[in-house]
Formats: structure tokens, sequence, C-alpha cells
């Protein structure tokens, strides 16, 4: 028992001074797998091509009609995969996390079920990726425990935004003690 815990020890440090060396005590580690393709070496984001059938259902948010029945918007939210079981163990959002949010405008009509809002037009995406190291202290779209950005419909590749404490947080503020992420419309992240 002593001899393999002092082994693993040994390879623990070993791996721990690896890291050291090959980023420097100033660069943290570049992100890896699905978070990866989402976040280019400079911090700049694009929408993951795949996220409808490869990330996971968060939520979805409705957004009341001014005038008349039925809804002007539709939101639907997508995690990367892992973030719902990971934070279902400690309540956090782990580092690499994706949150896709779409934005469609809606048709409104007459079903069986009611007067019902479905959607129609995508209008984009906001996108938000976790950082819990700081990596992109320079570029203006990261900040607070995240990168953050806005896609038009018409190009996911490269966003809009310029500056997320402009752009995002004022509107994020009142989710500030979740992390900047209203929680409580994702029954996905609770058991
Ligand atoms: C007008 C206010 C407003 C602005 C501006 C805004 N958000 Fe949000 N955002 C919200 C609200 C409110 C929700 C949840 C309810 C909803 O979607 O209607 C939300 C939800 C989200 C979600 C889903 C996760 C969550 O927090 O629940 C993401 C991702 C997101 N916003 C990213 C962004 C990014 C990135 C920006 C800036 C480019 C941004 N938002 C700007 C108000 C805003």
């Amino acid at each position: 028992m002593r001899i393999v815990s002092a082994l693993a020890v040994a390879l623990l440090g070993m791996s721990v001074v690896g890291a050291v060396t090959s980023y420097g005590i100033d660069t943290p580690p570049p992100y890896g797998g699905t978070t990866a393709a989402v976040v280019d070496d400079t911090g700049n984001l694009r929408v993951p091509a795949d996220y409808r059938t490869a990330y996971q259902l968060l939520g979805s948010w409705v957004v009341a009609a001014d005038d008349g029945p039925g809804s002007r918007e539709l939101h639907v939210v997508y995690a990367s995969p892992g973030t719902i079981a990971a934070y279902r163990k400690d309540g956090h959002f782990p580092d690499g996390a994706v949150l896709v949010k779409e934005v469609f405008d809606t048709r409104t009509e007459d079903m069986t079920t009611g007067t019902v809002s479905s959607a129609g037009a995508l209008a984009g995406w906001f996108v938000m990726v976790k950082d819990d190291v700081g990596r992109f202290s320079g570029n203006k779209l990261w900040g607070d425990g995240w990168g953050w950005s806005w896609f038009d419909a018409t190009d996911p590749q490269k966003t809009t935004s310029t500056d997320y404490t402009t752009d995002c947080r004022s509107c994020h503020e009142p989710a500030r003690q979740s992390d900047w992420i209203y929680t409580h419309g994702y029954p996905a992240l609770t058991r």
C-alpha cells in the first residue's frame, strides 16, 4: 500500500512539474476537446457547429409579446457535454463549460392545445465559455470567469460583440450570485 501511494505521489508531482514547465506560471493551460473547437488561440469564440446533436439541453425561455397573445421570442439554451453532471456534483460550472443560447423569432397560431408560439426564424446565438484561470485577460470579451459573445444568424464564426462589460454584463447583474447565469430556469441543473 505504502509503495503504491508513494509512487502515486511521485507521479502526481512529476505531472505538476510538467504542466508548470510547459506553460510557465503566467500562461494557463489551453482548452482541449469540445472547448478548443469554440475558442481560438487569441480568445475569439465561434458557435459550435454540432451543438444541436452533441450538446445537452439546459432549458428554454419565452418572452411575452408586448401586445396581444403569444410570445415574441423563444430562447433555447444548450450546455457542452459533461456540464450538467459536473454542476449537479458541486454547484459550479466547470472550467471549459460552453453555453449556447439560441434566440428565435416566433410564429403564433391557434393549435389544438390553445394559442401557441413556436420557433420561427433564428436571430442568432449567445455563447459563453467558463474560464477559471484568466486565460485571455487582455481580451475585452473575457472577464468575470467567462468568455462572452453574440453571433448574428448570418455569421456563426464571427462575433459582433466588442466589450462584454457593455454588451452583456449589466443585463446579467441580477444573476451575479449564481456565477452570472440564470440557473433557476434550468431544471436539468437540479437533481
Ligand atoms: C437585455 C438584457 C441582456 C443582454 C444585453 C444580454 N443578456 Fe444574456 N440573458 C439575459 C437574460 C434575462 C437571460 C435569461 C432569460 C432569457 O433568456 O430571456 C439570459 C441568458 C443568457 C444565456 C443562457 C445562460 C443564462 O445565463 O441563463 C447566455 C449564454 C447569455 N445570456 C449570454 C449573453 C452574452 C454573451 C451577452 C452579451 C454578448 C448577453 N447574454 C447579453 C439578459 C441579457
